[in-house]
């Protein structure tokens, strides 16, 4: 299977490897589907521009690198819950809270590569809290490689959870405000949980927001979401490719962001998911299939030979252009 932008879908020749979720979290339509063009509209009209599917090319792909989709789901269901509950002044959920952060760390200790499900893959409604999860994912892989004990992985998944809860009351500078107030009068968040919504928009050279501040006022647990928030941002609202979205934070070394953040960021990540079609510096073309050993070296099979190799034991081969998304942005325009 791979993921295609929705504009990409040909009915003939693929079928949906995963199912289409509606806002409520029932399935839509099921793998094993074809998307009949009246469907691919409605679709489209409900804030859904990826598609999972499976194709000739895709055969052998199983996205292990990904979280199970009902899991995915199951979380974002329980985040929007949580969501829905401050807003309406109700009890704080802090059990379904802690049980969503638990379930993240979990998941991300046990994985070496995680390969973020896009939020374009659920309706808009629920990109708000897709995005929330996978900031989570993104700031957890980080602090694996900054070794976090288990209560500081804890503190910077409910931080990352609700880094944006202050979107509730605005969606300007004071979100992040709003949101510090509405966690430090939640007992059972912790002091750290609180100052990631505070932080997170903030950068070490002072020209963030909402106080400016510099140098190690920045806390490094901030650090870690800020990025991941910035590199989910660049994937799904500006529709960057991971290898590119990289590129960029990478520029950040330094200036917003602590060398060790960026470095353990560029750890975590992979800069080619399963699925891209690549080419090689020997001139073939390649599909990514899985990471293995290594998290910027996947294996890749040969289109015209059907051969897999892994570049992370055929140190001379590197991919030298993703071809994937140079299509997809002839197709969009951009
Ligand atoms: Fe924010």
């Amino acid at each position: 299977m791979r993921m295609i932008h929705i504009s990409q879908y040909q009915e003939s020749k693929m079928k949906l490897a995963k199912p289409i979720y509606d806002a409520k979290g029932r399935v839509l339509l099921a793998a094993e589907n074809r998307v009949h063009p009246v469907y691919l509209e409605r679709l489209r009209h409900m804030g859904i521009t990826t598609l999972i599917i499976e194709d000739e090319e895709s055969k052998g792909i199983t996205l292990e690198e990904m979280l199970d989709m009902r899991t995915w789901i199951e979380m974002i269901q329980g985040l929007k819950q949580i969501f829905d509950k401050v807003a309406s002044n109700q009890l704080f959920p802090i059990s379904v809270l802690q049980s969503i952060a638990r379930k993240l760390v979990a998941e991300v200790k046990q994985r070496r590569a995680i390969m973020l499900t896009p939020s374009t893959s659920l309706p808009a409604e629920l990109s708000p809290y897709a995005h929330a999860v996978n900031v989570t994912l993104i700031s957890l892989l980080i602090s694996k490689k900054l070794s976090y004990n288990d209560l500081q992985l804890h503190d910077l998944a409910i931080g990352c959870l609700l880094h944006d809860i202050g979107k509730l009351h605005s969606k300007e500078i004071e979100h992040t405000e709003i949101g510090f107030s509405i966690l430090r009068k939640v007992r059972e968040i912790s002091f750290l949980s609180a100052h990631i919504a505070y932080q997170h928009h903030e950068r070490m050279d002072g020209t963030g927001y909402p106080r400016g501040i510099k140098g190690s006022e920045f806390l490094e647990i901030a650090q870690v979401c800020a990025v991941a928030n910035l590199f989910e941002n660049l994937m799904s609202v500006e529709n960057m490719p991971p290898h590119e979205a990289i590129e960029m934070i990478m520029t950040q070394n330094g200036v917003g962001y602590l060398p060790s953040v960026i470095e353990a960021f560029v750890r975590s990540v992979p800069p080619y998911t399963p699925g891209m079609k690549v080419a090689l510096n020997n001139n073939m073309i390649a599909i990514v299939t899985r990471i293995e050993s290594h998290i910027q070296r996947p294996v890749v099979r040969i289109t015209s030979s059907n051969q897999e190799i892994s570049l992370a034991s055929n140190l001379n081969l590197m991919v030298s252009k993703v071809l994937t998304n140079e299509g997809l942005k002839k197709e969009l325009h951009i």
